[in-house]
């Protein structure tokens, strides 16, 4: 068994209603409750007007819940932003952060993607910060200085000392812009150069919980590939799209992170 204890987190995007929604909590609440999966971390993020929902069906289970993105700014004239206090007060218990969908769509910037973790560990909230090379940036060679450069923004923020946030409440998420949504995962043997990459890199940046910080990997996980991506030393769990939305997949894949 790995030292970290591994984490696989449902990133539902902008999918689900009140209805969808309920089946799938209570299928989530059935079979993951405290009990029954101890040896795997389970949280899962739906969008912000679910979030309520999230917390009434799961408060009481050990399945965690989380937003899918925080404002890089405290609160204030921010039309359309979500600040990190507002997912404290609702008992918010985690943030993903950088998304590709968010860097990409809303041309969220390292310096921002910094500044919102920085929101999270002012305001105690656990940070999902995700990186990840587009295909044009592998075919190029240019993978490692993405996610260096990528890495270097987010450790700067970590790095604060006026705002510690414990190395379990802080995840990396390595997700490949060509394998998101795609069905073309990476090998394990490429997430596993990543993570590897990754995890030096936060110690060469001075940050001193490299060897317990957990980083997932995200991009087309299915129930089929997850065994043999969660096997990998440096892979610690997943961040899963479009196999959370169904319960038995979701459900498998906890179940191979356990395993793992
Ligand atoms: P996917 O998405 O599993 O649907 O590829 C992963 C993600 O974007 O977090």
């Amino acid at each position: 068994m790995k030292a970290r204890k591994p984490l696989v987190a449902g990133n539902w995007k902008m999918n689900g209603d009140i209805v969808s929604n309920e089946q799938l909590f209570t299928a989530l609440r059935a079979d993951l409750g405290r009990a029954s999966v101890p040896q795997v971390e389970v949280v899962v993020c739906p969008p912000y007007p679910y979030l309520g929902q999230a917390a009434a069906w799961l408060g009481d289970t050990g399945i965690a819940w989380g937003a899918q993105d925080v404002s890089a700014l405290p609160n204030g004239a921010y039309t359309g932003d979500v600040s990190a206090s507002m997912l404290v007060d609702l008992g918010c218990q985690w943030a993903i952060v950088g998304h590709s969908e968010r860097r990409q769509l809303a041309g969220e910037t390292d310096e921002q993607v910094a500044a919102k973790v920085s929101m999270c560990m002012t305001h105690g909230v656990g940070v999902i910060a995700c990186i990840g090379e587009t295909l044009e940036e592998r075919e190029a060679g240019r993978t490692e200085a993405v996610l260096g450069r990528q890495v270097d923004a987010i450790v700067a923020a970590l790095l604060d000392p006026a705002r510690p946030l414990p190395a379990e409440r802080v995840v990396l998420a390595y997700e490949p812009v060509w394998a998101i949504g795609t069905g073309r995962t990476a090998s394990p043997e490429m997430a596993q150069a990543a993570h590897r990459f990754v995890r030096e890199r936060l110690a060469q940046q001075g940050y001193r919980h490299a060897g317990a910080t957990r980083i997932l990997y995200g991009g087309s996980v299915k129930a089929a590939n997850a065994a043999g991506l969660f096997a990998m030393p440096d892979v610690d769990g997943g961040l899963i799209g479009g196999a959370s939305l169904v319960a038995d997949d979701f459900l498998a894949i906890c179940r191979a992170a356990a395993g793992a």
